[in-house]
């Protein structure tokens, strides 16, 4: 049987970023408190030009720019951070790239875990057309309000995943552990812009959609613990996949250190909570950082509040290090501009999405603008026109 995978991922983020040491001193926090308690230590924050559709673009573009557009005839948009309730962000993407008019693009939705089920549409599609090739977009800035406990989890980020017959980073294998429970732990009613959220709630929600989407692996005849030599995490803040996968280790009555989950933290400790996004760029940072992984089995479990798990598992293709893009995300990741807490808390009460008409200042130097709001419609635009 043909392998079906992830052939490649590339990520974007905000073109600004906040470091968790300036807010904890800004509450009067211990800094420890976030970089050990939750283990975060800064978040991006998307200048007043940018949202969903210009981080998701900018690393669509990464792809194409790679692969080309042939084969590509379904692009699928996973956000919880919309920017219209009708049209599909992906829409936007698909113009701002020029690509074929013959493509099918459209949104999903379920909390942070919509990528991944864009994810498995893209390699059930591609199992039935294997000549194709299925660009999923997963973009979101994570907005709470602020002096709330969860103000230091927010973040902003993309990735664009591509699925394929053959691919070079990973083959996923068919048997997925998935879950569903109906809690309210972490909601966005229609109007508002920032989330609610039950934290305690939401910890405890997370953890069991974790150990119930291994059992249902099992029961799907998926492979052994002991056959995964390494997981990534939906990471809200890293801490939340270290406190979950003690969890399933107790559940298997195997041993477990925090370390082995280290080198996936590593570029969401930078960007915060991505939502969608946030498995892909920890699978991103393992397979830029780990080199022992030629044909290995990893675990990738996914989470979205409200509540859906699912837990994928695949194969590292042998040869992955000639593929990966050692260096990009942490030169995107030290190129943010810094922000002092005000002029964060700024850029958060201006953040709010709007339908009246308004010229957004020219900021970001990634490849699309958000232009602003003309005749009650977005429009974006390539950042340098030439
Ligand atoms: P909090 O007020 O920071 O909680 O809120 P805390 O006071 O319990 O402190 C957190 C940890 O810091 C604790 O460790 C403290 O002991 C430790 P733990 O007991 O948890 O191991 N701590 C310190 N450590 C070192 N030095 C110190 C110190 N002080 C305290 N000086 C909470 C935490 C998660 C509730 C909050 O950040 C929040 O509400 N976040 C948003 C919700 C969230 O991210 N939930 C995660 C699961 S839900 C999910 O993943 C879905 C989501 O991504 C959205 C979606 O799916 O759409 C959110």
């Amino acid at each position: 049987m043909t392998a079906i995978g992830i052939h490649d991922i590339a990520i974007a983020t905000g073109h600004h970023v906040l470091e968790l040491d300036d807010l904890a001193e800004r509450l009067g926090v211990d800094p420890a408190k976030y970089h050990v308690g939750i283990g975060q230590d800064a978040f991006s924050v998307p200048a007043p030009d940018e949202d969903i559709v210009t981080m998701g673009a900018a690393a669509a573009k990464e792809i194409i720019d790679r692969h080309g557009v042939e084969g590509i005839r379904t692009v699928l948009f996973a956000t919880e951070s919309g920017v219209d309730q009708s049209k599909a962000a992906g829409v936007f993407v698909h113009g701002l790239l020029g690509l074929p008019q013959s493509v099918r693009v459209v949104e999903l939705k379920q909390a942070c875990y919509g990528g991944t089920a864009a994810v498995q549409l893209a390699l059930g599609i591609v199992a039935r057309a294997p000549h194709e090739r299925v660009l999923v977009i997963a973009a979101d800035v994570a907005r709470y309000d602020v002096d709330t406990a969860a103000e230091p989890t927010q973040g902003a980020g993309a990735a664009a995943v591509l699925v394929t017959a053959d691919p070079d980073l990973i083959e996923i294998e068919p048997a997925a552990g998935v879950f569903t429970a109906d809690v309210d732990d972490f909601w966005r009613p229609n109007d508002r812009s920032t989330a609610l959220v039950d934290g305690r709630l939401s910890v405890t929600a997370y953890v069991d959609a974790f150990v119930g989407a291994w059992d249902d692996l099992v029961a799907q005849g998926g492979p052994g613990y002991e056959d995964i030599v390494r997981w990534v995490h939906h990471q809200p803040f890293t801490k939340m996949a270290i406190k979950a996968h003690r969890k399933l280790a107790q559940h298997v009555g195997q041993p477990f250190d925090d370390a082995e989950l280290a080198l996936g933290f590593t570029y969401n400790k930078q960007t915060g909570n991505t939502y969608t996004a946030s498995i892909w760029i920890a699978l991103a940072a393992l397979l830029d950082l780990d080199d022992e992984l030629d044909g290995q089995r990893i675990a990738m479990f996914s989470y979205g509040s409200g509540s859906v798990g699912e837990l994928l598992t695949g194969i590292v293709r042998p040869g992955y290090r000639a593929h990966r893009r050692e260096g990009r995300v942490r030169s995107l990741l030290e190129a943010r501009v810094p922000l002092t807490v005000d002029a964060y808390r700024e850029l958060h009460a201006a953040g709010a999405a709007t339908s009246e008409d308004t010229e957004r200042p020219r900021v970001t130097t990634a490849p699309y603008r958000f232009a602003g709001v003309r005749g009650g419609a977005r429009r974006y635009e390539p950042t340098t026109q030439d």
